[in-house]
């Protein structure tokens, strides 16, 4: 075990950009031998350069997790060779716009199987070997879109809804156990994900400030951590509002 955190190794997704990137930095800087894994190699290849000359440890991993065959094999090759992974972090995602009235299969297909296909298959790879072992730690990147279908967003609301009640589910199951889970509903955070964006996005944090306050949540092993207090205070008060009221919120939100 690593002298100031509860992990040795880490596997996270997604690492070649954005928040995934930062997670990965944030935990090979800090001892935890990382496994970077994502589509792009050559993003890789420089963040454990990064890392590399910072003093910590970080191996790039090529992996497309929308092949759930590849992502389940691959990943536990992995678990077997390092003797168990400590922590896993489901967090590579996409985004599209999926709005009713122009509503493209390939956009909904797209994100089903990166966001929910391919955040499943990473989770499941690893979970029956936890089990056995009885302990480790999961921790899936969900969103603040999570809690109410958003205008416009309706594939990707479902998607990190979808990731949120697994994580949840899983949780419930595995209370007697040591093995931790964690769901993150990050709000809007700057990435290549939000450049694209066309629409105001409020409170929008910096890319270190949001891997600052969800590593700590990692960290401390939360159950489900929301920020910033601001968006997340709004969306759990959507959550909870009677389909019509939402109704009108969407309305005001697409104008
Ligand atoms: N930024 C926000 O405001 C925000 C808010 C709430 C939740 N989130 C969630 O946070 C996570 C990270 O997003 P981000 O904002 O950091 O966006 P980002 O910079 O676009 O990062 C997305 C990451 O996912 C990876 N990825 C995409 N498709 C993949 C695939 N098929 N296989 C493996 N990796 C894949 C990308 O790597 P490659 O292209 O190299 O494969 C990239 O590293 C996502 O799950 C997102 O939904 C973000």
């Amino acid at each position: 075990m690593n002298e100031q955190l509860p992990c040795r190794t880490a596997l996270i997704t997604g690492a070649s950009s954005g928040l995934g990137r930062g997670l990965a930095r944030w935990f090979a800087t800090r001892g935890v031998q990382v496994f970077a894994a994502a589509r792009r190699e050559q993003q890789l290849e420089e963040l454990a350069k990064e890392c590399r000359e910072a003093g910590g440890k970080l191996e790039p991993m090529r992996l497309d997790v929308s092949d759930s065959d590849d992502t389940i094999r691959r990943i536990r090759e992995l678990d077997e060779r390092v003797g168990g992974l400590d922590l896993v972090i489901a967090n590579a995602g996409v985004g599209a716009d999926t709005p009713a009235k122009r509503l493209e299969w390939e956009d909904v297909k797209r994100i089903i199987d990166v966001n929910v296909t391919g955040a499943a298959a990473t989770l499941c790879a690893v979970l029956p070997r936890m089990v056995e072992r009885d302990r480790g730690h999961l921790v899936g990147i969900s969103s603040l879109a999570a809690y109410r279908g958003l205008p416009g967003s309706g594939a990707y609301s479902a998607s990190k809804a979808f990731l949120y009640i697994f994580l949840e589910g899983l949780r419930v199951d595995l209370q007697r156990t040591h093995i931790k889970v964690t769901s993150i509903h990050p709000g809007f955070v700057k990435s290549e994900m939000t450049a694209r964006n066309k629409f105001p996005m409020p409170f929008l944090l910096e890319t270190d400030d949001a891997v600052e306050r969800m590593a700590r949540a990692i960290v401390r092993g939360d159950s489900e951590f929301a920020f910033p207090w601001q968006t997340s205070s709004l969306m759990k008060f959507a959550k909870v509002l009677p389909n019509g009221a939402w109704n009108m919120v969407a309305r005001r939100m697409m104008r």
